[in-house]
């Protein structure tokens, strides 16, 4: 029994998805935004206006490290940016941690992400931005993935369950 980690594009479903696996396994569920959000009492959009994004990465790995070191298996739904440390890729890799890619057409991601909440890095032309993001890191969760599990035309329950029957 490992911890079982959802990565993915921004609006891919991880928190949902990852809440409906934990449900189903009766485990704990980590989700990095909200971690962030629970210990520093401030939203990550409030942390990336006043310390910037390298401030909220570092948030990030120090969470992603904190879930990893669990000692009782959990999900974790890691942010969609959590590839780009090679401190959390080798975290990723270092473990026996289940890695799971979240993949989906980004036409499904432009049709799910809304404007404002925790996304800044969308607030300007979302399409465009997370074709940008996805080229950067598509090579990055290739790197980290033990298995990939595609959302397209499935609901969260169908996406949960696939999820449930390759890596659980
Ligand atoms: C980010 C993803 C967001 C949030 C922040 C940055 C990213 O989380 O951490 O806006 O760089 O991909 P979700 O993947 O949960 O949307």
């Amino acid at each position: 029994m490992t911890h079982l980690v959802l990565v993915g594009m921004m609006g891919v479903g991880k928190s949902t998805v990852g809440r409906l696996v934990a449900a189903e396994l009766d485990r704990p569920l980590f989700d990095s935004d909200e971690m962030i959000e629970e210990r520093t009492g401030r939203t990550v959009r409030e942390i990336w206006a006043t310390d910037g994004e390298a401030a909220f990465r570092e948030l990030e790995t120090d969470t992603l490290i904190e879930a990893l070191a669990a000692p009782e298996p959990s999900v974790i739904a890691a942010a969609g940016g959590v590839v780009l440390s090679d401190v959390n890729r080798t975290a990723l890799r270092s473990t026996d941690a289940r890695v799971v890619w979240l993949l989906a057409d980004l036409a499904v991601l432009v049709d799910r992400v809304r404007a404002g909440g925790h996304r800044p890095l969308l607030d300007e032309d979302p399409e465009g931005a997370l074709r940008r993001l996805y080229d950067v890191r598509e090579p990055l969760y290739h790197e980290v993935a033990d298995a990939v599990v595609s959302v397209d035309n499935r609901s969260a329950h169908d996406v949960a369950k696939a999820v449930l029957r390759c890596c659980a």
